[in-house]
């Protein structure tokens, strides 16, 4: 009998744990419409860059028979590879593994390579596709979990962190994800939910599937838990190296800039764009396609509060955050979900250096007992603090509405907007012409001997008066007053400008978000 050599060892050890959980439990993987975690890793990094950590760690649980399964890499594949020519630290979860539960091993492979990318500052994103805590490995695991979530939060802010959800993610595992910076899923095959169906049942005796509980729809749409959500594996590993473009590698440096385009419309389709009535709707994606590099424009939590819209683009070939109200849902009105929306991405944008451009055509917060009883005050003061804390180059175009306190929060003067515009369409008031007659006037009105042609005429001279832009650009509340189709070229000149711009928040721990 021959004996192995050395090399012909490492060779088997290589062939076994690229096998994972073995031929038939890939093809079951298959049969659901799910890559492999390896088949994962290879399509989103560069062909031929992955270095692969940590193959042969095997986990040491002795209890429940586990003995007779410890398979290499222990269901989880970590290392590093390139997206578009820049490192990235990958973990990818192996659904053929044992479920790709989370043991103490396990683990510790996830825990070394944060720690490694916070050290190099470098991204990390994280393949999600397990069954949660290894059940045979008891509190082992979620001190596992428990460390993995300590270090997602230490990372936050310094390098990206973005989670793909492409099968199950459940119980406290949640966690992970929900700290980072974002979530995709992909239809049909994943789903997140802190408790499955039959905890459910068992507890409210509410029957409900797991779509219904946790699906892609559900959090896009109405938790708003997931940022992106995709049709299958290969699509949402693309979105991934896709967000990765706008983004820097780490907060210390800038985002990477690329070729420019010019906008995929004409700039003087601009010009009439905004409908003379202000109570006619248009859309707001037809300001920012016209503004922003040809196809640079990528949503973000697209299906999620859209009286908001809010999005990574490029202008120039610079990266930049876009926020805008949306007259085409709710008149673009401030509502809870649309203030946690816009504040969360005002932050992540914040935090990695983007410039942050922001389009305010709003009529101003919702008004409601459902909106007050939610708590519309603590949610629209976090959009408010976002904006007021953010130190990146922060540019502002006013299309048409900009009432009241949604006129200060959506990136005004008085909160360090640096460079902001209006277009002369714009209308800063206190409220809309016909609710502000009615408040000061009302003795006058009802005096009158045809209250209604008196409420005509008041309401048209404060019209005049302040539904224009011209009261803010005397006291220098704007800085100019353009033509839409001078935004790009304004917004272009500005963006070069602040490339040097320093600001910094007084020294403090951290500041009190209210949360
Ligand atoms: C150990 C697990 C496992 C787990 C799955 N497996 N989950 N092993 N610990 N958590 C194993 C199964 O025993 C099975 O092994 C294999 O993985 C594939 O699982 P199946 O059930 O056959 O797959 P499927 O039918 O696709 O169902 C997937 C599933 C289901 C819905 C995820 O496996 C499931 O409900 N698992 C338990 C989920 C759960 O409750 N986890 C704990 C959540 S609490 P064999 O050898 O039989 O093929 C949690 C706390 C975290 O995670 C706390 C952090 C603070």
């Amino acid at each position: 009998m021959s004996v192995e050599s050395p090399a012909e060892r490492l060779e088997r050890m290589r062939r076994e744990a690229q096998l994972g959980g073995g031929e038939k439990r890939i093809a079951a993987q298959h049969d659901k419409g799910k890559l492999t975690a390896r088949e994962r890793v290879e399509l989103l990094c560069d062909p031929g860059s992955f270095e692969e950590l940590d193959a042969f760690v095997r986990h040491d649980c002795r209890d429940f028979g586990m003995e007779d399964k410890r398979v290499l890499g222990d269901g989880v594949i970590t290392g590093h590879g390139k997206i578009d020519g820049r490192r990235a630290f990958v973990f990818s979860q192996d659904f053929t593994v044992l479920g790709g539960s989370l043991s103490g091993a396990y683990a510790r492979k996830i825990c070394k390579i944060m720690d490694l990318a916070l050290k190099a500052g470098v991204p990390v994103v994280g393949l999600n596709d397990s069954g949660g805590a290894r059940i045979q490995e008891g509190v082992e695991s979620l001190g596992g979990y428990a460390d993995i979530f300590l270090r997602n939060t230490l990372a936050s802010g310094v390098v990206p962190q973005i989670s793909a959800i492409l099968g199950p993610c459940a119980g406290g595992a949640v966690y992970s994800p929900a700290i980072t910076d974002f979530n995709l899923m992909v239809d049909d095959t994943s789903y997140m939910y802190v408790t499955g169906p039959s905890v459910v049942k068992t507890v409210t005796n509410e029957e409900v599937s797991h779509a219904g509980l946790g699906g892609p729809e559900v959090h896009s749409r109405t938790s708003g838990v997931v940022h992106f959500v995709r049709p299958d594996d290969s699509a949402c590993l693309d979105l991934v190296r896709q967000l990765l473009s706008y983004l820097p590698s780490n907060n210390a440096e800038d985002p990477p800039r690329v070729e420019a385009r010019d906008p995929a419309g004409e700039a003087s389709e601009l010009d009439s764009l905004v409908p003379e009535d202000p109570s006619k709707p248009y859309d707001m994606h037809d300001v920012i396609t016209r503004v922003v590099d040809e196809s640079s424009f990528l949503e973000v939590h697209a299906d999620y509060a859209m009286n908001i819209v809010v999005g990574f683009a490029r202008i120039g070939g610079r990266s930049v955050g876009i926020v805008g109200n949306q007259p085409n849902n709710l008149s673009g009105v401030l509502d809870i979900d649309a203030s946690l929306k816009a504040a969360r991405f005002v932050r992540t944008c914040d935090c990695y250096n983007v410039p942050i451009v922001t389009f305010v055509d709003v009529p101003g917060f919702m008004p409601g007992r459902d909106q007050e009883n939610g708590g519309i005050i603590k949610h629209g003061a976090k959009l408010l603090y976002a904006y007021c804390e953010a130190t990146v180059p922060k540019l502002t175009v006013i299309t048409r509405k900009a009432y009241g306190g949604a006129y200060d929060v959506m990136a005004s003067k008085h909160i360090r907007g640096d460079l902001n515009y209006a277009w002369p369409s714009a209308q800063i008031a206190v409220m809309g012409a016909k609710g502000a007659v009615e408040i000061i006037f009302r003795r006058e009105i009802q005096a009158a001997s045809d209250p209604e042609a008196e409420l005509e005429r008041l309401t048209q001279e404060y019209e005049e008066r302040f539904l224009n832009p011209y009261s803010a650009a005397e006291r220098g509340f704007l800085d100019a007053v353009i033509h839409p189709h001078e935004t790009r070229a304004r917004l272009l000149a500005g963006l070069e400008l602040l490339e040097t711009k320093r600001d910094k928040n007084p020294p403090k721990k951290h500041g009190n978000i209210p949360l």
